[in-house]
């Protein structure tokens, strides 16, 4: 992992001997944050109930569990919980609308509650999608969201917003200690296969010499940040006492637009696909970009993984 800006560098330091729970562990972010944590020195154990994610590849021990009936985290007197476990993508958390709520609320409930108990802080992976498809851009925190309460993304939008809610809720009545990451579309080695992501189902396409579709078109934007990026900014507000109890957009504020990303997968792998328009998606966001402006002022952090580079990482990955 590249390990960046100097003050999240300094960060770093602070890990070595803390007892991290991931739960999620074995998702895309999850194992990427997991390896960075036992670099910097952290003692991790994973949680994960394997519905999207891979034993295959975890680094530390892995307790198979849902974590919406948890009893008790998988590590004893774990210092940081970071709660990852949910379905990322929109057909895998679209599959269970109902488990997806249940994972979102009843799984943040269960850690939450399991973190007061062990005195641990909670550090929950929310979303950008807590913003719906959004009428103010670049997104600051501030801004309350334009969110459908029916249709298919609602499970996990309206999961995420109520899961914060719970959290601010329990720090102000419970003092539990918490932090919020409102995490944009992350993208790297390691998505699964077939996850029907939009930049793993172009290299997929694109290397099977298949149509690249263009869900609406292509003309809606997305701010695409490279993982590596992410788990830096993860691992800083994690730390980051000034950051407790208020939200934080991580993501990379480069804006491009959907068809210029299939153009770009299509250039790197050097394929012949042609790329197709095919009927948008319910309730897609047209537009999608961070402010970041708070993550500078209270991290320190900064993107630095351009998007072709980034892209390149994905290449060699056909695991
Ligand atoms: N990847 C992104 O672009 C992105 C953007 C915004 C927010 N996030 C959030 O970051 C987190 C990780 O995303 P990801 O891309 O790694 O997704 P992922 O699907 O790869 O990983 C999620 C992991 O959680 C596990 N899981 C799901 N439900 C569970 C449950 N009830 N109990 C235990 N484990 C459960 C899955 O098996 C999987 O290993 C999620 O909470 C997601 O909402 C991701």
């Amino acid at each position: 992992m590249d390990v960046g800006n100097a003050r999240v560098r300094l960060v770093l330091g602070a890990w070595a001997g803390k007892r991290v729970v991931v739960a999620g562990g074995a998702g895309f972010i999850g194992t990427h944050l997991a390896r960075a944590l036992i670099m910097a020195g952290a003692e991790v154990a994973l949680v994960d109930n394997l519905s999207t994610g891979r034993a295959d590849r975890t680094p530390a021990p892995l307790t198979v569990a849902d974590i919406a009936g948890l009893e008790r985290l998988p590590l004893p007197t774990a210092e940081i919980v970071f709660n990852l476990a949910c379905p990322a993508s929109p057909r895998a958390y679209q599959a269970d609308p109902v488990q997806t709520w249940r994972t979102s609320v009843m799984g943040t409930w269960t850690l939450a509650h399991l973190a007061l108990a062990e005195g641990a802080r909670i550090v929950q992976a929310s979303t950008s999608e807590v913003y719906g498809d959004p009428l103010v851009h670049p997104q600051t925190e501030d801004y309350a969201g334009n969110v459908a309460l029916t249709g298919p993304r609602a499970c996990y939008d309206e999961g995420k917003r109520a899961a914060e809610v719970l959290l601010y809720d329990l720090a102000q009545t419970r003092g539990l200690d918490i932090r919020v990451a409102r995490i944009f579309n992350t993208y790297g080695p390691g998505m699964a296969q077939g996850d029907g992501r939009a930049l793993p189902a172009f290299f997929e396409a694109a290397r099977a010499g298949q149509p690249l579709r263009l869900e609406g078109g292509g003309g809606q934007t997305r701010s695409f940040c490279h993982v590596d990026d992410l788990v830096r900014g993860l691992m800083a507000l994690a730390l980051c006492e000034p950051a407790r109890g208020v939200p934080v957009n991580l993501g990379n504020p480069d804006e491009r637009t959907i068809r210029e990303a299939a153009e770009t997968v299509v250039r790197l792998t050097a394929s012949a696909s042609p790329l197709v328009e095919v009927a948008a998606a319910v309730n897609d966001p047209r537009r999608r970009c961070p402010d970041i402006t708070r993550a500078r002022s209270l991290l320190g952090w900064e993107p630095q993984v351009g998007f072709e580079v980034g892209l390149r990482s994905m290449l060699a990955d056909s695991d």
